[in-house]
């Protein structure tokens, strides 16, 4: 099909809107477009050859797609597996810049910090200390290489007691409340030299009162990757372990998206965009790829795909019992999310598919 045919077949596009991906059902193609049936018609034909096969695959995966989150802690010399996440660490300052080299070489492009506190408080106060292991992190990782994108989780759940992703007051996350102590956060990252910042509290009005306070402090190069449609999901499990966040009372239903909807989802993103987000994200990856689907057909931003904690620990699971090929599962995993529209992944897995794809 050529473009003209396609844009036809494909209902039109309106100016800024991504055509969609995937043709409408053959019976309401125009008659001209519709394939030419068997004997004629032979799709194998495509499919009989390895050459064949990448000159007709429309999907692409590689070390470009991928964000690998990285989990830092206080301490020297620490490098510690995570129980719930086997092959991922947590690591100390010192430890990180290694890790963010290995990173790089392996094509990489960037990383996403989230920071266990010395200490937990009410507020979340460490998440905004100049000194915090993630402000060093950052510096560090910057240091060692300056190439490495460095982007910070922007949330409170690791550094409060109560384990909730803002400020609560009776009961509840107040969310304005919430918004300033996160300003002082995003601000403490551009600080330390972060590229992205990544707030994922849910908290309404976040990406715009985040642009502003960056602007205002000549931050104007510090982007936003918005954590735009986050559902409450039981898919977080693992990463609660490794950061030790789970809530102490009640649970997150009311800022995180309930996974019934999809349409708030588009609405969500919507405010987020509008607000001055530079990459809008959707999380989780997997049981949500109609909600990518969607995002990227309504939208021209990057988008970006939450490939979580659930998610890989159930392959690694799976895989330790014996009950799947690993490497092509993961592979296939990913492709899906890539093929549902993400331009960008954040993935545990980063590592393990960076090294697959560069021996292929
Ligand atoms: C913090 C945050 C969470 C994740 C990323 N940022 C946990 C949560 O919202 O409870 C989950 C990441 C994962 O499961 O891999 N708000
Ligand atoms: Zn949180």
């Amino acid at each position: 099909m050529d473009a003209k045919l396609s844009q036809a077949a494909f209902g039109g596009s309106s100016p800024g809107m991504v055509p969609l991906r995937s043709p409408l059902p053959l019976r309401q193609c125009p008659p001209s477009l519709r394939a030419m049936s068997f004997p004629e018609t032979r799709p194998r034909r495509l499919r009989r050859t390895p050459a064949l096969r990448r000159l007709v695959r429309e999907t692409t995966l590689t070390a470009d797609n991928f964000i690998y989150p990285l989990f830092v802690c206080p301490g020297k010399g620490v490098k510690r597996e995570i129980a719930s996440l086997p092959g991922q660490f947590h690591l100390s300052v010192d430890e990180l810049a290694r890790e963010a080299e290995e990173i790089a070489r392996l094509g990489i492009p960037g990383v996403i910090l989230f920071g266990l506190p010395e200490k937990k408080d009410e507020v979340g106060s460490e998440a905004w200390h100049a000194e915090g292991v993630v402000q060093r992190a950052i510096r560090a990782i910057k240091k060692a290489t300056p190439q490495l994108m460095v982007s910070v989780d922007a949330c409170f759940c690791e550094y409060t007691t109560h384990g909730h992703c803002g400020v609560v007051m009776n009961g509840e996350i107040d969310n304005d409340a919430t918004l300033e102590n996160l300003g002082r956060a995003a601000l403490s990252y551009a600080r330390a030299g972060a590229d992205l910042v990544a707030p994922s509290g849910m908290m309404d009005g976040y990406v715009g009162f985040l642009r502003e306070s960056l602007d205002e402090e000549g931050f104007e190069q510090a982007g936003i990757l918005a954590y735009a449609a986050k559902y409450a999901s039981a898919y977080y499990g693992p990463f609660r372990e490794a950061v030790d966040s789970a809530p102490s009372f009640g649970d997150r239903s009311g800022y995180q998206m309930d996974p019934a909807n999809v349409r708030e989802a588009i609405r969500e993103v919507a405010l987020d965009v509008e607000e001055g987000a530079d990459i809008v994200m959707v999380k989780p990856a997997l049981a949500y790829l109609d909600v990518v689907a969607e995002v990227r057909r309504e939208f021209d931003l990057p988008v970006a795909a939450y490939n979580v904690s659930g998610e890989y620990a159930m392959l690694k699971a799976a895989a330790e019992k014996g009950w799947i090929d690993y490497e092509r599962t993961m592979l296939e995993t990913l492709l899906s999310i890539r093929r549902a529209g993400a331009d960008i992944i954040v993935s545990y897995h980063a590592k393990e598919v960076a090294r697959l794809l560069g021996k292929r």
